[in-house]
């Protein structure tokens, strides 16, 4: 482990370190263990860890302190003070070499796993909406299925009549549905309207239950979801005990993936008069690896992909008064400024594309790739894919969504919030759907098959949309969005929605360990 490898590990854990600490934890014979050790241990307020925060007898004496640790992320909060702090410190002289491989565009392929770019089937039939609600339900209730035991709802309805059935004498049923419509009763209780393909029923949820109750908050509308519960002795509602979300399963392993970084961003928003673009020339700059700061320059050397999950270029038409907000007013032209910033970015970094709701694609999700007469402009390291679409980073399962419905999410569910944007992605997860209420901001298009279905897992699911950076786990599977580059508009400032732009979460590959660079200062 050389310097520059210490350094590394200390910035990604988001803090700085003296140049005679890192040549103390390089004179260890066990380096690795006494980072962990010092990383363990350090308090959290401390920003420059110094040779007085490392105790190598104890590293020495505890061989529990080895690097065991799966994947790891961390949010570096302050890594603006970092970066500037750095580069005003002499740390080039405790630097002697990166050992940073250099990577060929061939070295870092990609495959992809699903899109709708090519294979829509839509063209908005009435009969085209049942089937796609259809796949939906199937493909859902099928997950749910292998742990509830579930009955057709028409059963329920069928023989419907007092004393022959419901409370004890019926016993406790299942059933998996769609739900239709939500209601609070005057008492404050929920009812739930589900439906399957045979029928439809009313579940109650009491407010007495309060895991329950608290779980059906979460509950959001054209959802695919399992009850368990007691009927009434009418059999015309049941009382709900268990509900069964789709969910993740909770034995999915940690997974290391390759080697190297993914840098991951959207929103860039070309062509706005609020787009940044001097910290995303400092961006690109970093990407080139053209920066004093070895450390940088280290991380730099090792990025092998770059991630846009839509939002590329502000567009037109988009909110009504837009043009006073455009200094590109045309579509092409801000396609063709983004593809000149894209050309600086060197060519064995592999750039994959998605489009988000300001993209010049279809405004109804799924949205396929850009325009062959937009991609012609980009140079050739440029895989465009549509919106969501699952891509295969040599071995990373990474699923781009652009992230519109976490709009929906934040009105729906309580605890989501555009600060902090991962809480949707969250809701994503555990529906096994990224985008399930249809008719609110969302226009969702009616292909044969629902592509916002997760059938199956990814390893990291990226979004953007809501201009803020977030990071969080959930059952092992990395949630990023990846914020913007573009400072606060004012339609925002009129919502109160206050980005944080020109932070870029960097995955390492190996271990989807992730850090934020800061490139506003
Ligand atoms: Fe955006």
């Amino acid at each position: 482990m050389n310097e520059v490898d210490v350094l590394t590990v200390f910035i990604e854990e988001g803090y700085q370190i003296s140049p005679e600490a890192v040549e103390l934890i390089c004179s260890h014979c066990s380096p690795e263990r006494l980072i962990q050790q010092v990383l363990g241990n350090i308090d959290t307020s401390v920003l420059v860890i110094g040779v007085e925060h490392i105790d190598i007898d104890s590293a020495a004496a505890d061989p529990a302190n080895e690097s065991t640790d799966g994947p790891v992320t961390t949010f570096v909060e302050n890594s603006a003070d970092t970066l500037r702090i750095q580069t005003e410190q002499p740390l080039a002289s405790v630097i002697t070499s990166s050992g940073s491989p250099d990577f060929l565009l061939s070295d870092n392929p990609v495959s992809i796993i699903s899109d709708i770019s090519d294979n829509s089937t839509c063209v908005g039939e009435y009969m085209e909406f049942v089937q796609f609600f259809r796949n939906r339900y199937s493909r859902l209730s099928e997950i749910i299925r292998s742990r509830v035991n579930a009955r057709p709802i028409e059963s329920l309805n069928k023989n419907r009549s007092p004393g022959l059935r419901g409370g004890k004498d019926f016993g406790d049923v299942s059933i998996i549905g769609m739900i239709s419509d939500i209601k609070s009763t005057s008492n404050g209780h929920k009812i739930l309207e589900v439906e399957d393909p045979t029928g439809s029923f009313s579940v109650l949820v009491r407010m007495a239950d309060k895991e329950l109750y608290e779980q059906a908050t979460h509950l959001v509308l054209d959802e695919v979801v399992g009850f368990s519960g007691a009927l009434t002795n009418d059999g015309k509602l049941m009382i709900a005990q268990k509900i069964i979300i789709p969910d993740l399963p909770n034995t999915m392993a940690k997974k290391g993936g390759s080697f190297g970084k993914a840098v991951l961003t959207s929103d860039v928003h070309v062509g706005s008069t609020t787009f940044m673009e001097e910290p995303w020339e400092r961006f690109v700059d970093f990407l080139r690896g053209d920066t004093d700061n070895e450390a940088l320059a280290a991380i730099s050397k090792e990025v092998r992909y770059l991630v846009v999950a839509g939002d590329l270029v502000d567009g037109v038409g988009i909110y009504p008064g837009q043009e006073h907000e455009l200094n590109i007013p045309d579509v092409y032209d801000q396609y063709r400024k983004a593809a000149e910033y894209f050309d600086e970015i060197p060519k064995n970094i592999r750039v994959i594309i998605s489009p988000g709701n300001h993209d010049a694609v279809r405004q109804a999700e799924p949205q396929p790739k850009l325009p062959e007469c937009i991609r012609a402009d980009f140079p050739s390291n440029v895989t465009f894919v549509g919106n969501p679409a699952m891509v295969n980073l040599d071995g990373t399962k990474i699923l781009i969504y652009h992230g519109r419905s976490i709009d929906d999410l934040v009105a729906a569910v309580p605890g989501v919030s555009y600060t902090e944007p991962t809480r949707g992605m969250v809701e994503m997860m555990k529906f096994r759907h990224l985008s399930p209420m249809y008719g609110s901001r969302v226009s969702i298009a009616p292909e044969k098959n629902d592509h916002f279905v997760l059938g199956q897992v990814p390893d990291i699911l990226h979004c953007g949309h809501v201009h803020t950076v977030g990071v969080e786990w959930y059952k092992n599977v990395l949630l990023v969005n990846s914020g913007t580059w573009q400072d606060q508009t004012e339609f925002q400032k009129r919502m109160n929605v206050v980005p944080t732009p020109c932070q870029v979460p960097v995955v390492d590959l190996a271990t989807y360990r992730t850090s934020i660079l800061r490139f506003d200062e």
